[in-house]
C-alpha cells in the first residue's frame, strides 16, 4: 500500500511526518523531513486528519541542539511525545513523575540517584555479563541451520537477536528476577506498539495502552516492597533506599522510574540491532569493511546509531515566546525535535545520506541534543551495540535478507518488528 511518505512534498501543504501507516509501511519521511530543513526548519505543522494540536515540527541540528539546551525556555513539564492515532480515542497517557517529565533543578535531583551505575566506570562491571549474553544469543541464533551441507542458516533478527541483550541487561540492573523477564518484553510491545493491530488484538490503542501499563506497574510495586524486605545490589534497591529532600520516593516516583528504564532501555537499543543489521545487509562493502578491520567497530556504532536514530521524536513546550528557525514562537506552544531529521542535516554532515562506518566526527542526535535529559543509557546501548555487532560478525557470515522487514507502526520510536535472514554460519 502506497502512503503518503513515499511521494517527495512539492509544497509544504504536502508535507506529512505524522502518518502511523507511512512509518509501518514507507518507514521515515525523509524526503519530507529533507524538505522541511530547506524551506521551513520551523514549521507550525497541523496533521491532516486533525487529530494532533498543532505543533512546531523543528528538522535542523543547531536548533534542536539549542532546544535540548535551554530548559528554561523549554520545557519538559508535558505531554512529551505526540500521542498519534490516539487522541481520537479520547484517552490520556498513564501518569507518571520520571526524568522526562521533569524540568531542573529537580531533574538533577531524580538524575543523581541512578547516574553513577550508567557511568563507563560503573558500567564496567557489567560488561562481561553483557559478552556472555550478546555470544549466547548469536550462538543460538547461529544453530538454526537449513541446509547442513551448505551451512546455511535462517532466523528472525528481532525475536532471536535483537530482543533479548537489552532485556536481559536491563532487567538484571534493576533486579528483575529472571522468570518474569518474558513479561516484560510482552508489556513493553503492547505499550510502545499499543498502535499496531498486532498487538492491540481486537483492543483500542487506549485500552492496550492502559493494560499493559497497568500490569507493568503492579508487577514493579510488588518487587520494590520485596527489595525493601530483601536489599540486593541493583538499581530498584538503590531507588527504594533512596531521599529526595529527606523523604523516600513517592510510590509514583518509583513505579515511572522503572517504567522509564524498562521501556528506554529496551525499546531503543532493541531497533538500533535490527536497524544496524539492515543498514549492514544494505552496505554489503561497509559490512565486510568492518568485518575485515574491527578497530572501526567504535565509529560504525555511531553511524549505525545516526543512521538507525530509533527515536523519532521528543517534544518541549516553550515557556516564554521565542524565536527559533527565523520563526516567532509563542509562549505555551509546543515544540516537536525529530532526531532522525538533525542527522541527515546537510549543514552538518558531508554527504548525510551515505552510511559510512568510518565517518569522523559523528556529532549525531540519536541520544538526543546534549542537554540535561541527554539518555542516561548512552553508555550502555553503546557497549551493548558493540558487543552484540562483534559477535554477530563471529558468528554470522554472508547475511542477507530473507524475507521483508516489517515496521512498528509508530511515530514514536522507528521499531523494526520483523527482519528475516539468511546466513552462512562460520563452521
Ligand atoms: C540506542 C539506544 C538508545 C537511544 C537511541 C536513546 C535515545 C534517547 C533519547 C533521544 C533521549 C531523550 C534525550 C533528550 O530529551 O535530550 C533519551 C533519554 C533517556 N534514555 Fe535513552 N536511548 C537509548 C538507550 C537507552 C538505554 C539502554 C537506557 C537504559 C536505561 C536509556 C535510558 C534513558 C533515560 C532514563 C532517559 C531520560 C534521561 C533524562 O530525562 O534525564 N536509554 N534516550
Amino acid at each position: 500500500m502506497a502512503t503518503p511518505f513515499d511521494t517527495p512534498p512539492q509544497s509544504l501543504d504536502e508535507v506529512n511526518i505524522t502518518s502511523p501507516d507511512g512509518y509501518a509501511l514507507s518507514g521515515y519521511p525523509h524526503s519530507h523531513w529533507a524538505y522541511l530543513r530547506q524551506h521551513a526548519p520551523a514549521f507550525r505543522y497541523q496533521a491532516s486528519d486533525e487529530e494532533l494540536e498543532p505543533f512546531w515540527a523543528i528538522t535542523k541540528w543547531e536548533d534542536i541542539q539549542r532546544i535540548s539546551r535551554d530548559p528554561q525556555t523549554f520545557s519538559n513539564k508535558t505531554d512529551i511525545v505526540l500521542r498519534l492515532g490516539q487522541l481520537a480515542e479520547g484517552g490520556a497517557a498513564p501518569q507518571t513523575h520520571h526524568l522526562l517529565d521533569m524540568d531542573p533543578p529537580e531533574h538533577a535531583q531524580y538524575r543523581a540517584l541512578v547516574n553513577r551505575r550508567f557511568t563507563t566506570r560503573g558500567l564496567s562491571m557489567l560488561e562481561e555479563r553483557i559478552d556472555e549474553v550478546a555470544g549466547e544469543v548469536v550462538d543460538r541464533a547461529a544453530r538454526q541451520i537449513v541446509d547442513r551441507v551448505a551451512r546455511r542458516g535462517e532466523c528472525e533478527v528481532v525475536a532471536e537477536i535483537s530482543n533479548l541483550l537489552p532485556l536481559v541487561t536491563i532487567c538484571e540492573l534493576l533486579g528483575v528476577p529472571r522468570e518474569r523477564q518474558g513479561d516484560m518484553i510482552q508489556w513493553v510491545n503492547e505499550m510502545v506498539g499499543s498502535g499496531d493491530p498486532e498487538y492491540q488484538r481486537g483492543r483500542t490503542q487506549q485500552e492496550t495502552l492502559a493494560a499493559a501499563s497497568q500490569a507493568l506497574l503492579g508487577f514493579f510495586m510488588q518487587l520494590s516492597q520485596q527489595k525493601r524486605e530483601q536489599p540486593t545490589d541493583d538499581l530498584l534497591t538503590t531507588l527504594v533506599q533512596s531521599e529526595i529532600n529527606g523523604a523516600p520516593l513517592s510510590p509514583l516516583d518509583l513505579l515511572s522510574y522503572c517504567y522509564l528504564l524498562i521501556i528506554a532501555g529496551n525499546e531503543t537499543t532493541r531497533n538500533t540491532i535490527s536497524g544496524g543489521l539492515m543498514a549492514l545487509i544494505e552496505h554489503p562493502e561497509q559490512m565486510a569493511l568492518l568485518r575485515s578491520d574491527r578497530s572501526l567497530m567504535d565509529t560504525a556504532v555511531e553511524e549505525i546509531l545516526r543512521w538507525v536514530s530509533p527515536v523519532i521524536h521528543f517534544a518541549r513546550v516553550v515557556t516564554e515566546d521565542v524565536e527559533v528557525g527565523g520563526q516567532l514562537i509563542p509562549a505555551g506552544e509546543k515544540v516537536v525535535m525529530f532526531y532522525p531529521s538533525a542527522n541527515r542535516d546537510e549543514d552538518i554532515f558531508d554527504d548525510p545520506f551515505r552510511f559510512d562506518i568510518t565517518r569522523t566526527p559523528n556529532e549525531h542526535l540519536a541520544f538526543g541534543g546534549f542537554g540535561e535529559h541527554y539518555c542516561l543509557g548512552a553508555n550502555l546501548a553503546r557497549l551493548q551495540l558493540r558487543t552484540m555487532f562483534g559477535h554477530i560478525l563471529d558468528r554470522l557470515d554472508e547475511i542477507e535478507l530473507n524475507g521483508d522487514i516489517e515496521r512498528l507502526r509508530s511515530g514514536f520510536v522507528g521499531g523494526v518488528k520483523r527482519l528475516p535472514i539468511r546466513y552462512l554460519a562460520d563452521g
